[in-house]
């Protein structure tokens, strides 16, 4: 599938707005409602979607949420996922919490060998300031069992926060040092009605620096396959990766290669803008899966070359926030 001139492999499933944090950038402030159940794509249908993606060209699927192992039946789920035609690389993005070493486990044998888990501090007081929950142990045991098992690469998303965690940039991206984890120090999005204040936004530029004149010179590497839109570095002698994601200070869209369906089962073009379209109603419809496919390739003809993030006066400021559409 093209879009503009880039071909879109990539397919990211959100399988839940449900989770267990609530990390305060992430979800609002105020009380929200979680969307009912019968309105969330079943996985027979997240199955059918994915299979039909699968033929228009797509190969890679990320699995996200909310966190995707609130959801009942997450197991079986990724069993039958794995073993689509034409899909070769299933990976997910979570929050580590409800991983354990059978688990873990588990999903390596259907195949799965990468997993995103976000960390935005090393502090477990400050883990439950931010989350809201006081489970920064397993988070790194889930890490550490992780790693010990053979996932690779395990790639830890932070999210920089002036008065939050700018006091620990050079200790989290000190762990590539001792470890070939990729750390990547994503800026914060403002999402709406989050109580995180758009001051305490830290441009990369900046946690560069502080890296930088804390350990040493980080030197650039070649983009790879599954870097996604991160840019990255490695400190000298390090085992790991310091992966900087600028959606503010520099914007990736003419090289992103992804798609999204959300757990209310519509596709979503990009992240930073609001068009979705509806596959899910569709589907319960009755749809052929040509009809479906003439669905998945119209959505992309609504991905965007730009958006308009920083741009206060902008329409197009995302009012969902990523529990809902899937980070
Ligand atoms: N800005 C930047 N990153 C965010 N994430 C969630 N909300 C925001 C936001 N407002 C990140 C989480 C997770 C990833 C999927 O998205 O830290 O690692
Ligand atoms: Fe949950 Fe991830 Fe959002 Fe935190 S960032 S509330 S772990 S979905």
């Amino acid at each position: 599938m093209i879009a503009g001139n880039r071909s879109i492999n990539y397919l990211r499933i959100s399988v839940t707005d449900r989770c267990n944090f609530r990390c305060r950038y992430c979800v609002p402030s105020t009380p929200f409602t979680v969307i009912a159940h019968e309105k969330i794509a079943r996985y027979e249908e997240i199955l059918r979607i994915t299979r039909l993606a699968c033929e228009l060209g797509i190969t890679k699927v990320r699995i996200t949420g909310g966190e995707p192992f609130v959801r009942k039946g997450i197991f079986p789920f990724l069993e039958n996922l794995c073993a689509l035609e034409g899909l070769k690389d299933v990976s997910i993005t979570t929050n580590g919490a409800l991983l354990n070493r059978d688990k873990i486990q588990a999903l390596i044998q259907m195949g799965i060998r990468r997993l995103n888990f976000s960390l935005d501090t090393l502090d477990p007081v400050k883990f439950e300031r931010i989350t809201g929950r006081d489970r920064f142990h397993q988070v790194w045991d889930s890490i550490v069992t992780a790693h010990s098992l053979g996932i690779f690469p395990i790639k830890i998303n932070a999210v920089a926060l002036r008065g939050f965690n700018d006091d620990e940039i050079e200790t989290i991206a000190g762990l590539t040092l001792k470890y070939p984890f990729h750390i990547r120090f994503i800026e914060y999005m403002p999402m709406g009605d989050s109580d995180v204040e758009k001051k305490q936004q830290i441009l990369t530029r900046e946690i560069q620096e502080k890296i930088e004149s804390a350990l040493g010179p980080l030197t650039p590497m070649e983009k790879e396959d599954n870097d996604g839109p991160a840019k990255k570095f490695k400190l000298a002698k390090a085992k790991g990766v310091v992966g900087f994601i600028t959606p503010i200070s520099s914007h990736f869209c003419s090289e992103c290669n992804r798609l999204r369906l959300t757990s209310r089962g519509t596709l979503r073009p990009c992240l930073l803008n609001n068009y979705e379209q509806d596959i899910l109603n569709p589907l319960r419809n009755g749809a052929s899966d040509r009809e479906l496919q003439a669905i998945i390739e119209s959505a992309l003809t609504h991905k965007p070359l730009f958006h308009h993030l920083t741009d206060p006066k902008s329409k197009d400021i995302p009012i969902s926030h990523m529990t809902s559409i899937g980070g």
